[in-house]
């Protein structure tokens, strides 16, 4: 699919960034990987490893509309990864995460607009879905925004969708480098808000992989949500620590027990496929005739029932504390 082409990543060294460039040096054969970040320390660094000929590396911030234009030039795909994402950081610096994952959104939708971009992903949250923190709402906002895209690109423009996904195994500042590092300075009895607490588990590969196959099912205006297991807390403390054992330290400001992908209200929009969900969009687009029912790989979806939710704690598939531990060693 990016044979000879340009692939742009906002946040491209990032955790997602990085595997997503990972997969397509490997698999692909790109003409350009532009990585657009602020730090150069990070790009510095990544650099070390991912070399290859076709590597760009630009300083930007989304916030800049003017750079992100610059750098969306000949550019067919983009990925926008780029976001504050940790939710006690964005409660307590509100405007900093409206001014990036708001902002940053509606500027890589007017760039790529204005730059004639092919198809773009943004990657959104499991924490978008009736968002009770900052964070979550930003990405909702963002979430509208590049779904509502579509429309202002008409008929010839880019197309935008939405990959939306739970915690991300081992990402930056996530639940399992915390535990590992404590675990490393000899602490035994693991932290833990709440006993109840449950999550949508996915790898960086399913995730990067997800993201891939929607570039080629996408019509524009889909909100893809994979079929992915929960885990519940508890068994992740004891798959990493090896006992039951824990500490209580009360549920965070912004932290939720459970977490929704697809929210009940959103039931008579959303589609069921093999291994996904699509929250189709609430609004017709200039385009009256697209069928989300048949996507661009010819896969079928069908109506989810009346009230269907899909929730973290009512998920079909939970992963055992073995599964976990195997997880765990596959993905250090
Ligand atoms: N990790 C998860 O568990 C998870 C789960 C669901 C969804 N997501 C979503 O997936 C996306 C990627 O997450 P990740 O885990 O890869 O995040 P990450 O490791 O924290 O990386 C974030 C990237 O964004 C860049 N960035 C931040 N602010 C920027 C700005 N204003 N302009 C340009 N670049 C900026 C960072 O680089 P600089 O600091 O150098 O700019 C970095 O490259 C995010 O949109 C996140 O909301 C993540």
């Amino acid at each position: 699919m990016f044979k000879d082409k340009t692939v742009l990543i906002t946040g491209g060294t990032g955790s997602f960034g990085k595997r997503f460039v990972s997969h397509l040096l490997q698999n692909d054969t790109p003409r350009r990987i532009i990585i657009y970040s602020r730090d150069e320390l990070k790009q510095f660094e990544m650099q070390q490893t991912y070399d290859a000929p076709c590597m760009r590396y630009f300083i930007g911030d989304v916030r800049d509309k003017h750079r992100l234009k610059s750098a969306m030039k000949d550019v067919d795909f983009v990925v926008h990864a780029a976001a504050l994402k940790q939710v006690p950081a964005a409660e307590y610096n509100p405007n900093e995460c409206i001014k990036t994952n708001i902002n940053g959104a509606q500027n890589v939708i007017d760039a790529a607009i204005e730059t004639d971009v092919r198809r773009v992903i943004a990657l959104s949250t499991d924490k978008a879905a009736n968002p009770v923190n900052l964070y979550g709402a930003t990405k909702l906002a963002s979430d509208k925004l590049f779904v509502a895209a579509n429309n202002i690109s008409g008929a010839t423009g880019p197309r935008f969708a939405v990959v939306r996904y739970g915690n991300v195994v081992g990402s930056r500042g996530s639940v399992v480098p915390f535990y590992r590092n404590l675990l490393n300075e000899g602490k035994d009895i693991l932290p833990v808000t709440h006993a109840e607490m449950t999550r949508f588990w996915i790898t960086l590969d399913e995730g990067v992989q997800f993201v891939i196959t929607n570039f080629q099912r996408m019509q524009g205006g889909e909100i893809f949500v994979p079929k992915i297991p929960s885990i519940r807390i508890l068994d992740l403390v004891e798959s990493m620590s090896g006992k039951k054992d824990h500490e209580i330290i009360g549920i965070r400001p912004g932290e939720k027990l459970h977490e929704v992908m697809v929210p009940e209200e959103m039931a008579h929009h959303s589609l069921e496929f093999d291994d996904h969900y699509v929250i189709t969009p609430a609004i017709k687009f200039f385009d009256k005739t697209v069928d989300y029912k048949i996507n661009k790989l010819g896969e079928r979806g069908v109506q989810v029932a009346d009230k269907f939710e899909y929730h973290s704690g009512t998920n079909p598939h939970f992963l055992t504390v073995e599964e976990l531990v195997k997880l765990d060693k596959e993905t250090l």
